[in-house]
Order: C-alpha cells, then structure tokens, then sequence
C-alpha cells in the first residue's frame, strides 16, 4: 500500500498563524502536526509516502522530511497548485500509487488511540473497495456523515449535511484499492469547484464495496481546524505524554518499533536533536530497545 499525505490549503481559519507557514507544520505539542498523520501512515505499514503541498509549502515539508531514509521511508513530494478538493490527490499521486492500494489521510488530522495499528494494519491489509473511519462527533454537520448497515457497509454519506443522519463523521484517513484511480479520473468538481472526497466515497458505496470502521469510545480523533481546536489538541498530547512519559506521534520511535530502522540510527536521530526532550526521549527509547 502505498500512501499520500494531502497538506495544501491556505489555513486561513488560522490565519495569521498561517501567513507564512503552512497549517501542517505548525507545531501540534511539542512536534509538527505532520507527524501525526506520518506516523499513521507508518503504523499501518506504509514505507512509501507521498506528500502533496503548494508549491510555497514545499520546499520546508522536503526540509523536514527530506527523502524518508533517516526512518527507513522512500518520502516524495507534488505540488497542488490549487486546493481543488481532496479527490485530486488521487490525480496528482496517480505516479505515485502505480498499481498498488492506497492511503490518504489529510496532514491536518489527529488519530490517537487504543490498539490503533493493529487497526490499522487489519484494515490496510487487501483492500476490496475502500475503508473509512467513523468517530462519533458532536457537531457532525461540520464534517463528511456516513451510516451503515448491519455488517458495516457503508449507506448513505453526505458532506456537511445540514441535517446529519447520523453522529458519525467521516475522519481524514481514508484505505482504497487500485481502483480509486480510476474512480478518481471520472469525478467533476462539486459546486464549490473541488473534487470532493465525498463523491470519491460516494462511487465505492454505488457498487457494494464501501466500508466505515468505528473508532469508537477511548480514542481520540482531533480537530486542528482552529485557533482554539489547536490548543486543545496540544493540550491533549501534552497532556498524556506528560502523564505517561511515552511521545503520541515521535516518528523516530515507531520507525523503530516498526523495524523502519535499528535502534543505532534511532540512537542517532536522537543525538542530533540531544537539546530537546523530545531529541533526549528518542535516544532513551533506542537505548531501551535496542
Ligand atoms: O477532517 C475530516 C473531513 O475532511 C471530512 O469529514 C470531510 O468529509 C472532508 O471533506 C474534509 O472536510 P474539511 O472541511 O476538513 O476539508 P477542508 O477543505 O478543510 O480540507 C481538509 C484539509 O486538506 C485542510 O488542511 C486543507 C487540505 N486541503 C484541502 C483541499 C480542499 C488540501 O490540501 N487540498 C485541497 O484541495
């Protein structure tokens, strides 16, 4: 499975935090916020990432990130010139993705929970159709809503209804079998001019193939979205890493705990970021696994 990080967008509910940096590398915590989305990307086993920004973005995603080696990644990078919906990416990494399955997840959102990559890696694994992520939400109208049937197949699915069936949102990560590029290929753009994620979903449901997993009670899906949505997501992280001593999202750990790389250039990562606590924990957890 290959995956894409989809981190473009203007930011400007964000503004002016986002005047000059990009929204996905704001920090989320004590890291960026596109660590976040990179570390589900690797939990589920993905080695080969996409990461699709604006043109001005990209250029401080690649200084960040560079070619993926360091956590035993092969990362590329493609410029959306214009936010003209999530489905592009599909258009934009048709390349990238080859005759492979897929993984989107949007660099703005946060998963945190309970035996997540055993999810993950479950749900990654032969991919018939798609897979999305259902979180009970309190606002659902602010977000992609899905229902069910029995066996959890997907229903109905509306973006931002104003009257949700239900009080499940859709989150940002979404599982595709090679299809998807082809069903990406046949969209046209919605009323708002974007190539919406929706009707994406909306094609797999038609033919029978779309299914929506639960992240239910006790895991944590966050909104980044605003000024204030963003202080509680670093609040949340600080929070547990504080009280519990282990990092949410240290790409460095999973890299290790995934076999990505041995704990000597674990070790190493660390090393060069030795000022910081979070440079001090990545060498803590090479040592103890290593
Ligand atoms: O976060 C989950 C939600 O994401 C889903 O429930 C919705 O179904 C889905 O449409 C999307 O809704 P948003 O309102 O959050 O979409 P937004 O346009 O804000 O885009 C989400 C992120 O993707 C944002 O950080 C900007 C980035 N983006 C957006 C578009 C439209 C891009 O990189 N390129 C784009 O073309």
């Amino acid at each position: 499975m290959k995956g894409i990080i989809l981190a473009g967008g203007s930011g400007t509910r964000l503004h002016p935090m986002t005047l000059a940096i990009s929204k996905q590398l704001l920090p989320v915590g004590d890291k960026p916020m596109v660590y976040y989305p990179l570390s589900v990307l690797m939990l589920a086993g993905i080695r080969e990432v996409l990461v699709i920004s604006t043109p001005v973005d990209l250029p401080h995603f690649r200084r960040l990130l560079g070619d993926g080696a360091s956590l035993g990644l092969t990362i590329d990078y493609a410029a959306q010139p214009a936010p003209e919906g999530l489905a592009q990416a599909f258009l934009i990494g048709a390349g990238h993705v080859g005759y492979d399955s897929a993984a989107l997840v949007l660099g703005d959102n946060i998963f945190h929970g309970p035996a997540f990559s055993d999810l993950l890696a479950e749900h990654a694994k032969n991919v018939d159709g798609c897979v999305l992520f259902g979180y009970p939400v309190t606002d659902p109208q602010r977000y992609g809503v899905g229902e069910t049937d029995a066996d959890g197949r997907l229903v109905s699915i509306e973006e931002k209804p104003a009257q949700p069936r239900s009080n499940r949102a859709i989150t940002g990560l979404y599982f595709y079998d090679n299809d998807v590029l082809e069903l990406a290929r046949e969209l046209t753009p919605s009323a708002r001019g974007e190539l919406e994620i929706t009707d994406l979903n909306r094609k797999y449901m038609a033919q029978g193939r779309a299914r929506l997993v639960d992240l239910g009670r006790g895991f944590a899906w966050l909104d980044t979205g605003t000024p204030e949505s963003l202080l509680q997501a670093a609040e949340y992280v600080q929070t547990l890493q504080n009280r519990q001593g282990v990092q949410i999202a240290c790409v460095e750990e999973v890299a290790l705990r995934m076999g990505y790389i041995d704990a000597d250039s674990c070790y190493r990562l660390g090393a060069a970021m030795g000022n910081s606590d979070y440079g001090r924990y990545v060498m803590a957890i090479a040592r103890e696994l290593g």
